[in-house]
């Protein structure tokens, strides 16, 4: 199997063909003045199974992604498996008002005239996979990286006494999470005012006084849905708080830091924040193929 790393997930990519013993194909890229991308393939993909892996944030990393189709399909590739660790516009599932375009939908249905099958990790809904793709469509948990992360923090020595997600939409990553570490899970109740204002509630069973939390969520995006949790939860005397996303954008820089005693991203999205891999996890759903 040959591996094609987009720009957007190199690191990563070197990692998956490592852990799969696969080849790096040889590729050339560059951006032209005006910002439009040039491909160079120099590997013989033909004939062979191929895994393109390109996360598609921002924007200009899917023209890319589409480049990098085209350009497999064209080298007559055996089978084209693509690796989306972040499929960006997974939030626009549906239209939330008349007229709106359902970008997710509209995403699946120009990719997925270009491949074989489909690998996503923490999609923000997996029914986007089922609803949307016609081709075989598999998406990856972050669970146990994220619960082994959590084990490798100083403090707490052992693991939190609590995963929460912010939010109703994530409990079942938290729970996941939770599982792995023997830890309690809760959610608290989001109300989104805007796409920058949130608030936040909890049910009456959540008690966090005194206790260590890390608080789960898929992506961490202007981040005010976890700076309203992290207040919310200190507020109601959370002796620590650590926060954990699979997709790190952090469009608001360090501010999570101010009230978080940690900040932890995967790297689906390559940043400084990004503190562990899913690389183990996306080579285990190739290996799988
Ligand atoms: C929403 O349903 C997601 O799970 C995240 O909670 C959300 O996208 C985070 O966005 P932001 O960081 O802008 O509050």
């Amino acid at each position: 199997m040959f591996i094609v790393s987009g720009s957007a997930s190199q690191e990563l990519a070197k990692k998956i063909s490592q852990i799969t013993g696969s080849n790096l194909a040889d590729l050339k890229m560059k951006r032209f003045p005006d910002g439009e991308c040039h491909i160079k393939l120099n590997s013989i993909l033909k004939g062979n199974k191929v895994a393109i892996i390109q996360t598609t944030y921002p924007d200009p990393n899917l023209v890319e992604l589409l480049l990098l189709l085209d350009l497999a399909n064209d080298s007559l590739a055996e089978e084209i498996i693509l690796v989306i660790p972040y499929f960006a516009y997974g939030r626009q599932d549906r239209a939330f008002e008349d007229g709106e375009c359902i970008s997710a939908r509209a995403i699946a249905r120009i990719v997925e005239k270009s491949c074989d099958s489909l690998i996503t990790v923490d999609i923000h809904k997996a029914e986007i996979l089922e609803q949307f793709f016609n081709i075989r469509a598999i998406n990856v948990s972050a669970s146990r990286n994220i619960a082994e992360y959590l084990q490798t923090l100083p403090v707490p020595a052992v693991k939190p006494d609590m995963i929460i997600s912010p939010d109703i939409g994530c409990f079942a990553l938290a729970q996941e999470v939770a599982k792995i570490l023997g830890a309690d899970s809760n959610y608290l109740e989001k109300k989104r005012i805007d796409s920058e204002t949130v608030e936040m509630k909890a049910g009456d069973d959540l008690d966090v006084e005194g206790r260590s939390i890390a608080i789960v969520d898929d992506i961490i995006s202007t981040g005010n849905t976890i700076y309203e949790a992290a207040k919310f939860l200190k507020n109601r005397k959370a002796s620590r708080i650590d926060v954990v996303c699979v997709h790190g954008l952090f469009l608001s820089g360090d501010r999570l830091s101010n009230i978080c005693d940690s900040v932890a991203s995967s790297d689906t999205i390559p940043s400084k924040w990004s503190r562990y891999s899913v690389a183990d996890s996306i080579a285990g759903a190739l290996q799988l193929h």
